[in-house]
């Protein structure tokens, strides 16, 4: 397939809008789909406050951020999509929502070499695949939070993607985009998240149990494993409703307890405690 010139994004929240800017930014024309007319403004906020904190930062020059807005569209509708030579879906972890998603995108667009992309965690690209006919143009690309800071894709073929597929996604991730790139089997989780969500789910048991503060957890992997950031300040970057909805998808497959929820993550997703996003998590954004 020729360079990917035209890109579709599907939801333009945390992920979506990161990579929205990214495609953007290296000169990709990029139409984002969203659910509504607010859903549409508030995602217009995300990128446009990235785009700007580059400006602040000096990353970015005014005219490049001009230009970058001027290669971003968005809509409601799908079906504007029949051009794009690239979809990258994009929304929450919603098994039902995203395989309509994908069903409804093999009918929109009709060049047989469209790639047809998920930005899932945990759901298997499989599934994705079979919502569509045509599964070989189906493939995981998966993105890390923040999406312009985090070099990683993990490349996520199913038992029926195409070589073709993957050579294309490939070279749009690391070619454009500038990403390194991992490949994975189609498991649960996949490479990163299959170590990870462990981690942070035991990271959040710990402070259930009253083992240690949020701040003394999160201090003891900063300054004790040099990590960039401890594991409950991770989760909330993350957002609890997606470490919840990705452990739920790791167990489902796995069946194994260290990927079982703690109920306390349950019911800080019940009460709207869903981290950096909603101004409170494991810590206090606002
Ligand atoms: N957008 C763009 N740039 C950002 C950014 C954002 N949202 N957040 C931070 N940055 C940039 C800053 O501009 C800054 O760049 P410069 O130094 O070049 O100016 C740099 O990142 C560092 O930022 P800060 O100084 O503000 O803050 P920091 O040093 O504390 O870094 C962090 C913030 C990059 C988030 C860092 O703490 C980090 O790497 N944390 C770990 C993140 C991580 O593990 N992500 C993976 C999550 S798992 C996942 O996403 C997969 C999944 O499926 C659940």
């Amino acid at each position: 397939m020729s360079a990917v010139e035209r890109l579709g994004v599907v939801g333009c929240g945390l992920m979506g809008s990161g990579i929205v800017e990214m495609a953007a930014r290296a000169g990709v024309d990029v139409l984002v789909r969203e659910i509504d007319a607010g859903a549409v403004e508030a995602g217009r906020a995300r990128v446009g406050s990235s785009l700007d904190r580059a400006v602040k930062r000096g990353k970015l020059s005014a005219e490049d951020r001009d230009a970058t807005w001027g290669r971003v569209a968005f809509t409601t509708d799908l079906g504007d999509f029949g051009d794009r030579q690239l979809v990258i879906e994009a929304i929450a972890e919603n098994e039902q929502l995203k395989t309509e998603i994908f069903s409804t995108l093999d009918k929109v667009i009709a060049a047989p070499e469209a790639i047809f992309a998920s930005n899932t965690s945990s759901i298997p690209i499989m599934k994705l695949g079979m919502a569509t006919s045509r599964p070989e143009r189906v493939i995981g690309i998966h993105f890390f939070n923040p999406v312009p800071v985090m070099p990683l894709v993990e490349l996520v073929p199913s038992l029926l993607t195409a070589d073709a597929t993957k050579d294309s996604a490939r070279a749009f991730v690391t070619g454009p985009l500038g990403k390194q790139v991992i490949s994975s089997q189609d498991r649960a989780g996949f490479v990163v998240n299959a170590l990870l969500i462990p981690y942070l789910l035991s990271a959040i048991r710990m402070f259930e149990s009253g083992f240690a503060s949020a701040d003394d957890i999160d201090s003891g992997m900063v300054l004790g494993c040099s990590h960039p950031m401890g594991p409950l300040r991770l989760s909330d970057l993350i957002g609890l409703d997606t470490v919840k909805a990705v452990a739920e998808s790791m167990y489902d497959e796995f069946k194994e307890p260290l990927y079982s929820s703690p109920p306390l993550l349950a019911r800080m997703v019940d009460a709207g405690l869903l981290g950096k996003k909603s101004g409170r998590g494991f810590h206090d954004y606002r």
